[in-house]
C-alpha cells in the first residue's frame, strides 16, 4: 500500500470548497505522456493553480499504472524546483469502472477516483459507488461519481445518446452514496466531435458551426437542491479552431470537429461547478505542433525537435484554460 500523502499529492476535498467558495473551477487535465506531465506542471506553478493530473483506463493501458504513479509524483518534486513551495496537486482516476480498478488506484497512491457508474441501473450505480466511497475513505480518498449519460466515447465505455442528470435525484444519489463530487449531464461530451453539423447552427459570417447552449437550468437547479456541492463537468474541452484549422492546413482531416464554447465554461466554473475536465484540446494542441513542425522541417527525426512545440504549444492551452477560462490562477 502506497498512501498518496507519501508521493507530496493531496486529495480533492479542500481544494473543491475553496473553488466553490472562490468561485472557480480546477482543471482537470489528461495525461498520457512525460511532454503533457510536464506542460500541466509548468502551466500550474507558473499560474499559482491547484491541478487535478487524471489518469484513464487506456492511459493507463498505453504508459503503465506505476510509471504514471511515479510520473504523479515526480510532478510534485518538479513543481518544487520550478519554485512552488506548496504544490497542490491530485492525481484522480478517471472514468473508473470497477471497485477492483478504483481499490488498485487507492492502493498505489491514487488521491481521488471516479466510479462511473453512470451507465448502470440508478440503484446499482448507488450500490457500486458507495462500495468505492467506503473503501476510498478509510485512506481518505476522495470519490468522484457519475449519473446522468453523456454522448460520446467514454474510455471503453460509449453512448449515442446523452440523458440530462435529472435533477430530482441527485440529492438521495449523493446522501445515499456518500460521494465526494457528482459529475453530471448538461450536454457537454467527449471528443472533438460534440455535436454532429445537425445539432449546430452555422455562423453566417463565418459559416462555423455553433453548437446548441448547455443546460443552465439543469444546472441551477442541482445547485439549489444541493447547495455547495462540488459539481464536475466533463467533456469539457473547447476544440480550438485555430488548433483545428492548423491540423487541416497540415495534411490532417478533423471536419466540422466542434467543442463547447469558453464563455460557456466560464459561466460554469463561477457556479457549483468545481472540476472540469479537458483531455481532447492536449491532444489537438499536441497534434496541431507536431504536424506544423513535420511539414516545415522535413529532415527533423529527433523526437526532441517535435516534441519540444508540442510541449510548448499544449503549455499555452493550458495557462489559457487557467487563466482565461476556469479562474484557477493565484490560488496557491
Ligand atoms: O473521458 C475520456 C478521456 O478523454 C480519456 O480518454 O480513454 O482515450 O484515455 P481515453
Ligand atoms: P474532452 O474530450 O472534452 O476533453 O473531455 C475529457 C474528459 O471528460 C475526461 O474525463
Ligand atoms: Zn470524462
Amino acid at each position: 500500500m502506497t498512501s498518496y500523502k507519501e508521493l507530496g499529492l493531496v486529495n480533492t476535498r479542500e481544494m473543491f470548497a475553496k473553488a466553490v467558495a472562490g468561485g472557480y473551477a480546477i482543471p482537470a487535465f489528461n495525461f498520457n505522456t512525460l511532454e503533457q506531465m510536464q506542460a500541466i506542471v509548468q502551466a500550474a506553478v507558473e499560474t499559482k493553480s491547484p491541478v487535478i493530473m487524471q489518469v484513464s483506463k487506456g492511459a493507463r493501458n498505453y504508459a503503465n499504472g506505476t510509471i504514471l504513479r511515479y510520473m504523479a509524483q515526480g510532478a510534485v518534486e518538479y513543481a518544487k524546483e520550478l519554485g512552488c513551495e506548496n504544490p497542490q496537486i491530485v492525481l484522480h482516476l478517471d472514468h473508473g469502472d470497477s471497485f477492483e480498478l478504483c481499490k488498485e488506484c487507492i492502493d498505489n497512491g491514487f488521491s481521488s477516483v471516479m466510479i462511473d457508474g453512470s451507465h448502470l441501473p440508478y440503484e446499482e450505480n448507488i450500490a457500486l459507488t458507495k462500495k468505492v466511497v467506503e473503501y476510498a475513505h478509510q485512506f481518505d480518498v476522495t470519490v468522484e461519481a457519475e449519473l446522468g449519460v453523456l454522448a460520446g466515447v467514454e474510455d471503453e465505455v460509449s453512448s449515442e445518446v446523452s440523458h440530462y442528470t435529472k435533477p430530482e435525484e441527485v440529492v438521495d444519489f449523493s446522501t445515499r452514496s456518500g460521494c465526494d463530487s457528482l459529475a453530471i449531464s448538461i450536454g457537454t461530451s467527449h471528443g472533438a466531435y460534440k455535436f454532429t453539423p445537425e445539432q449546430c447552427t452555422r455562423d453566417p459570417k463565418t459559416g462555423k458551426l455553433v453548437p446548441p447552449p448547455l443546460a443552465f437550468d439543469i444546472l441551477q437547479d442541482i445547485e439549489s437542491r444541493l447547495p455547495g456541492f462540488p459539481i464536475v463537468l466533463h467533456g469539457s474541452s473547447s476544440v480550438p479552431q485555430d488548433e483545428v484549422d492548423t491540423i487541416n492546413a497540415n495534411g490532417g482531416k478533423l471536419p466540422d470537429a466542434v467543442g463547447i464554447p469558453e464563455e460557456q465554461l466560464r459561466e460554469a466554473s463561477k457556479s457549483a461547478v468545481c472540476k472540469i475536465n479537458i483531455d481532447s484540446d492536449s491532444r489537438l494542441a499536441m497534434t496541431a505542433a507536431i504536424r506544423k513542425h513535420f511539414n516545415e522541417k522535413p529532415g527533423d527525426f529527433d523526437p526532441r525537435q517535435y516534441l519540444k512545440p508540442a510541449r510548448e504549444n499544449m503549455k499555452k492551452m493550458y495557462i489559457h484554460k487557467i487563466v482565461e477560462v476556469l479562474g484557477s490562477n493565484d490560488k496557491l
